[in-house]
């Protein structure tokens, strides 16, 4: 009896979930494939080498708030002025929240 209770309450938030899930799967599939956009300088999943910064569980919060500094030119940059206007809002917030979903990298 104390068992099966968190069984089924598993399934019963399983149940409840599953009309959510493909849209969620969708966006997490997307957030990747644009955050993968970024590997070429930032590393694998943000993970920078040598001295390119590194991306990987920085807070999305503070992600947004460097990437608006890069657009409106607050930041000056050598080239990430130039990124930050190729992408949505909506895009950048997919691509915040998947880096800070990231462990960071051992240093
Ligand atoms: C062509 C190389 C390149 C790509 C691609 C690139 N970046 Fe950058 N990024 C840089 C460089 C270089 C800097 C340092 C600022 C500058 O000079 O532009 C930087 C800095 C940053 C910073 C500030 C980090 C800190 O700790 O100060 C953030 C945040 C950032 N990039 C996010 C992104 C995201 C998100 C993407 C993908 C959508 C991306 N970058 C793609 C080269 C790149």
């Amino acid at each position: 009896m104390s068992l099966a209770f968190p069984t089924r309450w598993g399934l019963c938030a399983l149940a409840l979930a599953l009309p959510m899930a493909p849209s969620l799967a969708q966006d997490l599939q997307l957030a990747r494939n644009l955050a993968a956009t970024c590997a070429n300088c930032h590393g694998t999943n943000g993970k920078a080498k040598g001295d390119m910064k590194p991306l990987a569980g920085m807070p999305a919060d503070k992600l947004l708030a460097l990437w608006a500094d890069y657009k409106s030119g607050a930041q000056p940059a050598t080239i990430m002025h130039q990124i930050s206007k190729g992408y949505t809002d909506e895009q950048v917030r997919l691509i915040a929240a998947y880096f800070a979903s990231q462990s960071p990298a051992k240093p």
